[in-house]
């Protein structure tokens, strides 16, 4: 029946129905094909559950690589314009029509931005959807009926292992399985976080400056103050955090300028939290992407008393996953369970199941190498065309995670260069909207490049390049 009602333009003309790319320079063919689908899936041509042609025939229709049809569409995939899964075709998936009466996709709220720079977000389309499906179906089976009821709030005891050896091994991190508690993402964490500060009475929480507004917020929500810490060329200026006894950070890869906390701060970091017996709540969100280097191990390895450590796996499966873990300090532990508890119980003993399977059959480290690979690309290119079309910009940051940081010399009106950029269609944000006080770093650019494709990452830098120009010259 449902192949009965479902319209396929494998039937039809793909040229008819999508676009004559035969005038397009060759760089352009994927934007024109993504614009064009995109069009076509808006407008209605291409209707709720309409199967699209394999890769390989529309690239023979369209006398174009396949390559360019495999990226367009992981880029529509990724943008919530297409569903796609290995060995199906892809598809449109159900619309929502918004208040102007356009058929929108249902999940795509960037669909207004030609490039979305923003930073935080993986590939969606790399999720390994059929070995995570296998490690579904095998956590799944391996759950017990006992295991089916309310259990330990810190999570699953073979999960908390799985984490605790991993933490180890790739992160340095000193973790006794018994002090871990899985979340529903760092978000959760951070809530975790925000109830043992209370408990603790450090109701005044330093945060990085410029820093992650939206995990400095969270802690607020939960009735923290926030006391803005600013960060230079090393990460950190633990000089400035005085008589603090807590703060949240991001040294692996400080979110958004991308500097690692140097090992003199690091040092200086544990010092200060012994000397005021404090707390240290580190945010490894996107450590596992590290390009140049080694990774850089956690705080955490050298001060496990000193330290709560938070990590996701919102940047290397994807956000809807919403998987997150905790590595509490021993003294700390039983509270952070007792407060997850207090907050929803447990987490879904499905998923925990599933990652436990995923992380020891060794799927995940071999997941992350892969797209470590792919995002290494991405990033050279990006780097290779902001050289090209600002050679007088420095780029900060490159050598880890999904963003980076591009520092704009010259630049004094960072507005001016992001609402160009919108009225092109690009959204990128200044480094100034990050900072929380007046603040003294120079003026720059956040670019997430991880979900974005080749030929978006050319029309964006072309956008930025003419967007710091003019105001330059402005
Ligand atoms: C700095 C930072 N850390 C961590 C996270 C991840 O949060 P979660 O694990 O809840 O998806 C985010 C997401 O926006 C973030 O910006």
């Amino acid at each position: 029946v449902e192949r009965a009602t479902e319209t396929s333009i494998d039937r039809t003309s793909s040229r008819e129905l999508l676009v004559d790319l035969a005038d397009v320079p060759r760089g352009r063919l994927g934007t024109a094909l993504e614009n064009a689908l995109r069009a076509a899936i808006r407008d209605g041509r291409l209707r709720a559950g309409s199967r699209l042609p394999s890769t390989r025939a529309l690239a023979a229709d369209l006398s174009v690589s396949r390559g360019v049809v495999v990226k367009t569409y992981e880029q529509l995939a990724a943008e919530g314009y297409l569903t796609t899964a290995p060995g199906s075709a892809a598809r449109v998936p159900a619309l929502q029509v918004a208040g102007d009466g356009r058929a929108r996709p249902a999940t795509a709220p960037a669909d207004r931005w030609e490039v979305d720079f923003r930073p935080g977000t993986p590939s969606l389309g790399s999720l390994p959807r059929a070995d995570w499906e296998r490690a579904v179906r095998r956590g799944f089976a391996s759950l017990t009926d006992a295991e089916l009821g309310y259990g330990d709030p810190r999570g699953l005891p073979r999960l908390r292992e799985a984490l605790a050896d991993y933490l180890g091994r790739v992160r340095g991190a000193v973790v006794d399985p018994a002090h871990v508690v899985v979340v529903n993402g760092f978000a959760q964490g951070l809530a975790v976080a925000a109830r043992l500060l209370g408990e603790l009475g450090f109701d005044r929480v330093g945060v990085e400056d410029p820093g992650s507004v939206q995990t400095s917020e969270m802690l607020a929500d939960n009735g923290i103050d926030l006391a803005p810490v600013a960060v230079d060329g090393c990460g950190l200026d633990v000089s400035a955090v005085g008589d603090l006894r807590a703060v949240l950070i991001t040294p692996a890869h400080q979110f958004p300028t991308g500097v690692v906390l140097a090992p003199e701060r690091r040092r200086q970091l544990v010092e200060w939290a012994d000397r005021v017996d404090g707390l240290v709540i580190e945010d490894d969100y996107d450590a596992e992407y590290r390009y140049d280097h080694h990774p850089v191990g956690v705080v955490q390895g050298i001060a496990p008393h000193r330290v709560l450590l938070g990590g996701t796996t919102s940047k290397t499966l994807a956000p809807g996953i919403r998987i997150g873990w905790l590595a509490a300090p021993p003294a700390l532990a039983e509270a952070a369970a007792r407060h997850k508890r207090q907050i929803d119980l447990m987490s879904p003993v499905l998923e925990q199941a599933a990652f436990a399977e995923f992380l020891s059959s060794g799927q995940y480290e071999r997941h992350v190498r892969r797209t470590r690979t792919r995002y290494r690309r991405r990033r050279d290119l990006l780097m290779s065309l902001l050289a090209d079309a600002l050679p007088d910009a420095a780029v900060e940051g490159g050598a880890a995670g999904l963003h980076l940081l591009l520092s704009t010399p010259g630049v004094t009106d960072e507005a001016a260069v992001v609402r160009h950029a919108a009225g092109h269609g690009v959204r990128v944000a200044g480094v100034g909207s990050y900072q929380r006080s007046s603040g003294r770093w120079p003026a720059g650019f956040v670019l997430g490049y991880g979900h974005l494709t080749d030929g978006a990452l050319r029309r964006g830098v072309t956008v930025l390049g003419d967007a710091v120009r003019a105001a330059r010259a402005g």
